[in-house]
């Protein structure tokens, strides 16, 4: 559907705002720029958004987006739930509702939580606009410009614009293959403590992590939620993947072994039914849900009333589980189809996570190589990925990784998508081994050591 600004000018002669963006001028710029407010400065774009427009184009095979496979929802369930509601509630889903959400959606968000063993307080959830909104909430909430905020690193790409709207000093720990370095948290919080710092929050996607695909070990999980509590230190748990898990066994929820006094966890329906419905929710204690409620009555007032109506409606028809299982067989599926072509496209010289469930997996390549130049060349032969820098607050870190996504592409496009990066990885490794070849001063020859066997040299053969 076009959007407003793209429709054709009905008024020949009338600028439209496209004709008008066309023609914007230096001299545009400058008189808006005085009239921004400091916070603009630090803004962020998401760099998924960014390479959103590119990755639309239909030729384009896109590893970059996080989509779920929304062609797996049945479109008979839909209709038949939206009629429902039109035919039963059609003012009331069309009203406006209680900012905190309607009682019947905070029930079908515990019964998703009680699959991951959790069993929240109602009165302590928010339903939001996607999980998104919970954490810009959470973080408007919390953080003052300069306050320190902890997560991983790398992080969901999609909170670094969140950290850097509120000005938060963030500071990133590394992860390895059990997740978040927990031991490298503590000597952090060690050293703010030293200098009569403290966090206001630790950030953490402690299941099939975004990017990395990893899942923090239950050992960490322990000592995570453990340090929160002797330090008094709030824990965001944002747990978008926990119930896509292909294989292994589950690991609890940190708002479950805490029982809800220091971890503040967000959830989401986008990639267990629909990101396009946009709900999403925040658990926190009650003073701090209190001002989350409040923050949101500024934002937006409610979430959507029809999308809630019609979740409300899906979880009660009982079926939502079988539909995540369904989720789960096509993305493993996926998975291993990246997996076999990465080994099979990409140079020894590469590495990457081997996720057990979300859909994700994070590849690392020499160090030599830049994946945001990497990316122009990999659009030219028409496939994109999201490069590594994305996830690091500082833009600069992880330049040589990037995040696949094997969610949102079938199996061939997922082998086509990396056989095309692989080529293009292949390239720069060709190139750079031949220049370093090239440069490379031979080593002057070592007189030999006692003991060392001295080649003999042959006797030259006269021609
Ligand atoms: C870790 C994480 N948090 C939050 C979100 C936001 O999801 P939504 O706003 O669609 O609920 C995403 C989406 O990809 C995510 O991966």
């Amino acid at each position: 559907m076009p959007e407003p600004q793209d429709r054709p000018s009905e008024h020949a002669g009338t600028a439209s705002p496209a004709h008008r963006r066309a023609h914007q001028t230096a001299r545009d710029l400058e008189r808006y720029a005085g009239l921004f407010a400091q916070r603009t400065r630090v803004m962020r774009s998401s760099a998924m958004r960014d390479l959103m427009a590119i990755t639309a184009r239909p030729e384009v095979i896109s590893l970059a987006g996080g989509l779920p496979d929304t062609s797996t929802f049945p479109p008979e369930t839909f209709a038949a739930q939206m009629t429902k509601i039109a035919q039963e509630s059609s003012a009331e889903a069309l009203q406006y509702g209680p900012t905190e959400g309607f009682a019947a959606t905070k029930a079908a968000i515990g019964r998703v939580m009680a699959a991951e063993d959790m069993s929240p307080d109602t009165d302590d959830i928010i339903v939001t606009t996607g999980g998104q909104q919970a954490l810009d909430l959470i973080a408007k909430t919390l953080v003052d410009p300069g306050d320190v905020v902890i997560c991983e690193a790398p992080t969901y790409p999609g909170a670094v614009p969140v950290f850097c709207s509120y000005e938060a000093e963030t500071h990133q720990i590394p992860i390895d293959e059990d997740g978040m370095r927990v031991d490298e948290l503590e000597a952090l919080m060690d050293r703010l403590d030293s200098e009569g710092r403290k966090p206001k929050f630790i950030y953490s996607v402690p299941s099939f992590q975004n990017p990395a695909g990893v899942t923090l070990s239950l050992e960490r999980r322990r000592r995570l939620v453990e340090l929160a509590r002797s330090r008094e230190v709030l824990v965001v748990e944002d747990n978008p993947y926990g119930l896509l898990r292909f294989e292994g066994d589950p690991q609890p929820p940190l708002y479950q072994l805490d029982g809800g006094d220091y971890v503040i966890y967000v959830g989401t329906f986008s990639k267990i039914l629909s990101p396009g419905i946009r709900l999403g929710w925040a658990v926190a204690p009650p003073p701090v849900m209190e001002k989350i409620a409040l923050g949101k009555q500024a934002t937006d007032l409610c979430t959507s009333t029809l999308t809630q109506y019609f979740a409300v409606e899906y979880f009660a028809e009982g079926r939502w589980r079988a539909y995540v299982h369904s989720l789960c067989d096509i993305y493993r599926a996926r998975r291993d189809a990246m997996l076999e072509a990465l080994e099979r496209h990409f140079p020894p010289q590469a590495t990457w996570t081997r996720p057990g469930g979300g859909l994700f997996v994070w590849a690392t390549l020499p160090e030599y190589i830049d994946t945001s130049d990497l990316l122009a060349k990999a659009l030219r032969e028409n496939v994109a990925f999201v490069p590594g820098a994305a996830a690091y607050v500082d833009g600069q870190q992880g330049s040589n990784s990037m995040r696949l996504n094997f969610s949102g592409s079938d199996a061939d496009e997922i082998r086509e998508g990396i056989r095309r990066i692989g080529a293009v990885v292949g390239e720069q490794v060709g190139l750079y081994e031949t220049i370093t070849a090239e440069h490379r001063i031979p080593a002057a020859p070592q007189p030999p050591e006692p003991g060392d066997v001295v080649p003999l040299r042959r006797p030259r053969r006269e021609t």
